[in-house]
């Protein structure tokens, strides 16, 4: 009987961790559909401070809605790299806020092999009216 529920309570403490590894495993297809390849650790703290501190202005938010800066992907930095953590260190005046107080410098190179991940958005409404969006 001891052992009877001894077994209940390890299989039940088990059991999260099994329907994890088939969510991981369903959902893997489907993330290799949007993300090719699997972002390092340096290319995941990119991403978690990009949302954190870049998305507001550089990702398209609702449609019809404007963004402010952008948008980023890996053509415009690659072979830029330099470039584009000097803009990001320093912003652009009265454009974009310079970062080299708020990030680290591996803070910086993270975002942008981040970037370097990131395809191509199609273009989308385009000449839509009340699409003014002046930074493209
Ligand atoms: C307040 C809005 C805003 C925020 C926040 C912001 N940006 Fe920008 N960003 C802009 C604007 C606007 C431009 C275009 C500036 C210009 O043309 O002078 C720009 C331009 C850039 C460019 C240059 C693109 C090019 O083609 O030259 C890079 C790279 C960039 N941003 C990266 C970032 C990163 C990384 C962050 C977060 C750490 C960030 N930005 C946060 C508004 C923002």
């Amino acid at each position: 009987m001891r052992i009877g529920a001894l077994v209940l309570i390890c299989s039940l403490a088990a059991f999260p961790l099994q329907v994890r590894a088939q969510q991981a495993k369903t959902e893997s297809p489907a993330a290799a559909a949007t993300s090719p390849a699997p972002l390092n650790d340096a290319q995941v703290l990119g991403r978690r401070l990009f949302q954190q501190r870049c998305a507001i202005c550089h990702t398209e938010s609702t449609p019809g809605a404007n963004r402010y800066g952008p948008v980023l992907y890996k053509e415009l930095i690659a072979g830029n790299e330099d470039t584009m953590r000097e803009f990001i260190s320093n912003g652009s005046k009265g454009k974009m806020p310079g970062f080299k107080y708020g990030l680290e410098t591996r803070e910086i190179d993270a975002i942008v092999e981040y970037l370097k991940t990131l395809s191509r958005p199609a273009k989308r409404n385009q000449g839509a009216p009340g699409d003014v969006n002046v930074m493209d």
